[in-house]
């Protein structure tokens, strides 16, 4: 959102944050301050291979759900440094979102909350421009969904990991977002092992036709001990899915956050999520005990709090929020952190 703001205009941080996100996707479009870099040929120290899934990261930074939901501009992400970009969320049909506002700045907090709702343009518009993602080219992911008013939500997961398979390099089944009603219910074991059954069938189908894809899982950090454990049960008897992503925004209200909009409805992410989205990466961590690869997402604004996710059990990250606050320079000055000390503290 503030990426102009990065690049010389002070004016974005005064417009309203979704005014700010369209301009700043944009200018990257348009290739305006996007640095000429290679995705990847920077910090060499910092590749890793997730060993589940065995997915090839040239660093295990990567760029959250959300922010180019379209499949727009994950070339000029790659640029700035990350090691892998997330597009989506996308659903089958395209759909408008919740009436805005729905996207506020929390600055005392450095947190954002959000009640987007899945506003996307859609999977044929998402595919067609994934189609011109190159082999090599970096690490692009695509994050599916359900439309809102659908009324089978799996078989729009399905579809989705389907259409996408060819083109992505790894793909996210979310079932965490808090902005369309019941998903999270997708959570609860019985649901879980018939989303995970169904997607499967896709899954295989897809793999004997065009070979093996990882595919993660997005969870939400609003769960309990017993949620952890029988995610984690019903994943691991999924032998095609790779991992977790740990985890989406919070409805949770930190007691902490000073900032006006603190009590705007949607979901809250930035640096007050830190700690609750590392609390359950460690419980899924040790509930999966090395059988799935984890990427830690929520809060990360530092080399600090890459290692720290590391640290609970993480082989990868994602954020976003800070972004927003610190812009897209923040990738490098992490990346150059990591590669002076990359575990030390994890
Ligand atoms: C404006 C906004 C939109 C988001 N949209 C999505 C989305 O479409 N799909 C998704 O899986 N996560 C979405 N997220 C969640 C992020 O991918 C990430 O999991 C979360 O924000 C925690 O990371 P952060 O604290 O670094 O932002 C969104 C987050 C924000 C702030």
């Amino acid at each position: 959102m503030s990426l102009l703001a990065d690049l010389g205009s002070g004016i974005l941080r005064r417009l309203p944050p979704e005014t700010a996100h369209a301009l700043t996707l944009r200018a990257l479009t348009a290739g305006l301050g996007v640095p000429a870099s290679q995705p990847g040929t920077d910090y060499d120290g910092l590749a890793v291979r997730l060993p589940v899934s065995g997915l090839d990261l040239p660093n295990p930074v990567g760029l959250a759900a959300g922010f180019d939901k379209n499949a727009e501009v994950f070339d000029a992400m790659l640029r700035f440094g990350f090691g892998f970009v997330e597009c989506g969320t996308v659903t089958p049909n395209p759909q408008a979102g919740n009436p805005r506002p729905r996207l506020f700045r929390l600055p005392d907090d450095s947190a954002v909350i959000n009640r987007m709702g899945f506003n996307n343009a859609g999977l044929a518009d998402f595919t067609t421009r994934l189609s011109r993602h190159q082999p090599g080219a970096g690490v692009v992911g695509a994050n599916v969904g359900a439309n809102k008013d659908s009324r089978d939500r799996i078989a729009d997961y399905c579809e989705g990991l389907m259409a996408v398979w060819g083109q992505a390099d790894y793909i996210t089944l979310n079932i965490s977002s808090p902005n369309t009603p019941g998903l999270r219910g997708l959570q609860d074991r019985a649901a879980l092992e018939d989303l995970l059954g169904r997607c499967g069938e896709a899954a295989r189908a897809m793999a004997s036709r065009s070979g093996a894809r990882p595919v993660f899982l997005k969870v939400a950090p609003d769960i309990d001990e017993t949620a952890i454990s029988e995610i984690a049960e019903v994943a691991l008897a999924a032998p095609w899915l790779h991992g977790l992503i740990v985890s989406n925004t919070t409805l949770s209200r930190p007691d902490s956050l000073a900032s006006r909009h603190a009590s705007e409805t949607g979901g809250l992410s930035g640096a007050p999520l830190m700690e609750i989205s590392t609390e359950i990466l460690a419980g899924f961590a040790q509930a999966v005990d090395g059988r799935l690869d984890l990427i830690g997402a929520g809060g990360i604004a530092s080399g600090d709090d890459v290692r720290a996710k590391l640290a609970a059990g993480a082989q990868a990250v994602q954020l976003y929020s800070a972004l927003v606050f610190r812009g897209p320079r923040l990738v490098r000055q992490i990346l150059s952190d990591l590669s002076s000390s990359p575990r030390s503290g994890g």
